[in-house]
């Protein structure tokens, strides 16, 4: 192999042996830079006689042209080499299933919950909102359930160990019943505001209102949970008694259940803010709790006692007042026999009511 044929080789190995196009510039000087050897070689001649010139000339500008296109063939190469390894970095796998955003959807106590309200939205009720943490008072006392009252013992609770303003101590609410006290004189008052305005005090509205909302107990089994949901229902007027609180919940009820075919009854009880006192219980005539009576709610006449405490005059004013479990009604709707499951946020089961 001549000495040019040579050249041409070693060239074609450092091109090749180069890793990066720096690398690569960097042994392309070696051979056409400057004081590269094709350059020598050119220089080199510059000693010879005309004739050997010319076949010498032609010759190192062979070598020189094969230099030439190794390099650019390993230029290539190497951008080649580039463009597929930021292809492969970049690389999108279109058969992968895309990255959807979970659709969220409402709990179903609170599709329950907002049931119960439209419902009796649309009977005429308002709706109203009060504190979880009460105080004795409008949780016991105004409700005709003074300390240390026998009836205490049934609603045990969680105690907030503060008083407020009054020395009234605070407990987490057994029950929205509070909220007939703070409704109703709220709505008297209101009332007594329109009056001085010179509106008659003989046409105050009627007070018709739904408080729903979380109360507690220390309670915790299937179907007994240390926080639940209830709806407290409270009609009162100058001449409301036990038929249109019948009817008022035996029309929720089937609105509610979406079916006309449920019987309701009332079961006497005791509760010390009403008076008579009933247990609601209904029972499904078709399905599959056909026949069973399950006990959807307390009610009774509001007491005397309760209706004075309202800023009322109990022998103008009467009228009914119930509690009902959103969460047990959820349940029966839902076909749920276990009320914990509500709690447990597991999604495989809040999913099912979408
Ligand atoms: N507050 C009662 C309970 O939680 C239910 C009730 C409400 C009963 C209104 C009568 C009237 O058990």
């Amino acid at each position: 192999m001549n000495e040019l044929d040579s050249m041409v080789d070693s060239a074609t190995a450092a091109f090749a042996g180069a890793a990066t196009p720096a690398d690569l510039e960097n042994a392309k000087a070696l051979f056409l830079g400057k004081t590269g050897r094709v350059t020598e070689l050119m220089k080199g001649m510059a000693a010879l006689p005309v004739e050997e010139k010319k076949t010498r000339g032609a010759a190192i500008n062979l070598a020189k042209q094969a230099i030439e296109a190794a390099l650019n063939a390993r230029r290539q190469a190497l951008a080649d080499a580039e463009l597929q390894a930021q292809l492969h970095a970049e690389a999108l796998d279109v058969t992968l299933p895309g990255r959807t955003r979970g659709q969220g959807g409402l709990h179903p106590i609170a599709l329950a919950w907002e049931r119960v309200e439209s419902i009796f939205n649309s009977m005429g009720f308002d709706v109203a909102d009060g504190p979880e943490i009460e105080n004795d008072w409008f949780n016991f006392t105004a409700l005709n359930n003074p300390p240390n009252h026998p009836a205490r013992s049934m609603q045990d609770t969680f105690y907030v160990d503060m008083n407020d303003e009054q020395g009234q101590p605070y407990c987490l609410r057994t029950h929205t019943s509070p909220m007939q006290i703070r409704y109703a004189v709220a709505h008297v008052k209101k009332h007594a505001a329109a009056a001085v305005a010179g509106t008659p005090p003989e046409t105050m509205p009627e007070i018709r209102v739904i408080a729903p909302g979380r109360t507690y107990r220390v309670d915790s089994d299937a179907t007994h949970s240390p926080m639940f949901h209830q709806f407290e229902g409270l009609w009162i007027g100058e001449n409301v008694n036990f038929k249109d609180l019948k009817v008022t919940f035996l029309n929720f009820c089937k609105a509610f259940f979406e079916t006309g075919d449920l019987t309701l009854r009332f079961r006497p009880s005791y509760f010390p803010f009403t008076e008579p006192s009933a247990e609601i219980d209904i029972a499904f005539n078709s399905g599959p709790l056909a026949g069973r009576w399950l006990e959807v709610a307390g009610s009774g006449q509001v007491h005397p006692t309760v209706v004075r405490n309202m800023g009322l005059d109990p022998e103008k004013y009467i009228g009914f007042a119930f509690g009902s479990g959103i969460d047990r009604l959820a349940m029966l709707r839902y076909g749920v026999n276990d009320l914990r499951l509500f709690f447990e946020n597991d999604v495989r089961f809040l999913s099912q009511f979408q």
